[in-house]
């Protein structure tokens, strides 16, 4: 016989026993397949300065070629459509968001996943404020949610974009974390399930992985960066619990990544790192922390992962957003009810756009006016030059023909003077000499 609790009030329990077959007993069953009916999605987006092996480490997760698969969303390339060749130019280091879409299946069951991937992370000369296109990128996600959810006519499913994980690579200098690592995980870690990873863990050995383990934990505990923690497993039976203590206990994980096999004096075939001193197992637990990241990510926490975005770093996001706008949350479990409510939230939501569209335009108008002005400035500036090369030539002209004018006067003076001296030496010539 079944054994259900129905709570009556908060604090007085009464445990009945059915008499027969209910048949709830198969919900789980229902779920299964409706879920693998529907495939599970999962959205992971990579951060970390180049050459850290991000991507290396993707195709190792997935055991997939994914970086040569690929079906890069171009939509998700972060160029503003309106900017000309030449301001792209000058911001060619700016962080450039690709997301690769795949689809991934093992057993019947399929994972539709996204890697977004943050081209150009910390490449930037000017670091302040250079990971904006990425924290535009987790808010754009949430606000198309947001858009598609306060819909009135809102489909059965709504396909969910928000970053459930963010994998955060981080030098392995062995030394403290750089403010570049700081910084950036403080503008983000309220935002998304925050997971950094010691790249390239195999130059460091053993005893430095675990104090480079410690110096990152004590800065992220010194500024106050909260990173994944999950909090819905409490309930597990006790073997999970102490698996899932195991897989978080090892955070900030010390990752190898490499998808060439290699082949062992044993004759095993396992993927791997040769070195003259030996060979690193990527799936091996006593030799880096892969595995715990793989644990965590897809075997047991992927639906925590998606639970807390959802429930906590969404809604979060979302009261924050609504509370700007001036819509009151107090009343929001009605809200969902009424539907005059409901339309006013998306017609405020609509207006938000709308003003930050103007608002884009405007710029736009703007920048534009000011590219004319600055044509028109030169211009008449080269116009002014023009002219005032064109009034010297005519001013040096002048000079020269005055110049010449006055040089023929002189010559005509002295031809008449000339003239008048002949003239008055012939008169003299002519007159009769008079004799004594
Ligand atoms: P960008 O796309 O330029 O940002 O690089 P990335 O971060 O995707 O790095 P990528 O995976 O291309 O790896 C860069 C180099 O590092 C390659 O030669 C990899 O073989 C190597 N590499 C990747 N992972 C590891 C690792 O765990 N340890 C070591 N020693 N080398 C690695």
């Amino acid at each position: 016989p079944v054994q259900i609790t129905s709570s009556v009030e908060s604090d007085k329990i009464i445990r009945r026993k059915l008499n027969g077959y209910v048949g709830f007993a198969n919900l789980p069953k229902q779920w299964h397949r409706k879920s693998i009916r529907r495939g599970f999605n999962f959205n992971l987006m990579i951060v970390g300065e180049k050459g850290l092996g991000k991507s290396t480490l993707i195709n190792t997760l997935f055991n997939k070629d994914l970086y040569n698969d690929i079906n890069i969303d171009n939509n998700d390339i972060k160029f503003d459509s309106n900017l000309d060749d030449l301001q792209k130019n000058s911001i060619s280091s700016t962080i450039k968001i690709n997301t690769l879409k795949t689809e991934i299946e093992e057993n019947n069951v399929k994972l539709n996943l996204s890697i977004i991937d943050c081209i150009n992370f910390g490449t930037s000369i000017d670091l302040t404020n250079s990971w904006k296109p990425i924290i535009d990128e987790i808010d754009s996600r949430f606000d198309s949610y947001l858009e598609l959810e306060t819909k009135i006519n809102r489909s059965n499913l709504i396909i969910d974009n928000r970053i459930h994980a963010l994998l955060y690579f981080i030098e392995p200098t062995g030394h403290s974390l750089k403010p570049l690592d700081i910084n950036f995980m403080k503008s983000i870690h309220e935002k998304v399930n925050l997971i950094p990873i010691i790249a390239k863990s195999d130059i460091l050995n053993e005893i430095e992985i675990e104090d480079f383990k410690l110096k990152i934990l004590n800065d992220l505990k010194n500024h106050n960066i909260k990173i994944f923690n999950p909090i819905n497993y409490e309930n597990d039976d006790d073997e999970t619990k102490i698996i899932n203590n195991e897989i978080i206990s090892k955070i900030p994980y010390a990752i190898v990544g490499s998808n060439n096999l290699i082949k062992l004096n044993d004759g095993r075939l396992v993927r791997g790192r040769s070195y003259p001193w030996g060979i690193i197992e990527i799936d091996n637990e006593q030799h880096c922390d892969f595995i715990k990241l793989r644990q965590l990510l897809i075997r047991n926490f992927m639906e925590e992962l998606k639970d807390l975005t959802s429930k906590i770093l969404y809604e979060n996001y979302r009261s924050n957003k609504l509370i700007k706008m001036g819509i009151n949350q107090d009343d929001s479990v009605f809200k969902e009810f009424d539907p005059i409510l409901k339309q006013e939230e998306e017609k405020k939501l609509h207006e938000a756009k709308l003003l930050n569209l103007e608002n884009q335009m405007k710029q736009i108008f703007q920048q534009k006016v000011s590219r004319e002005e600055k044509k028109l400035q030169e211009t008449e500036a080269d116009l002014f030059s023009k002219h005032k090369e064109m009034r010297d030539k005519l001013l040096k002209q002048i000079k020269m023909l005055e110049e010449k004018k006055k040089d023929l006067e002189s010559n005509n003076k002295l031809l008449d003077n000339q003239q008048i001296h002949q003239s008055q030496q012939q008169q003299q010539q002519q007159q009769p000499i008079s004799s004594p």
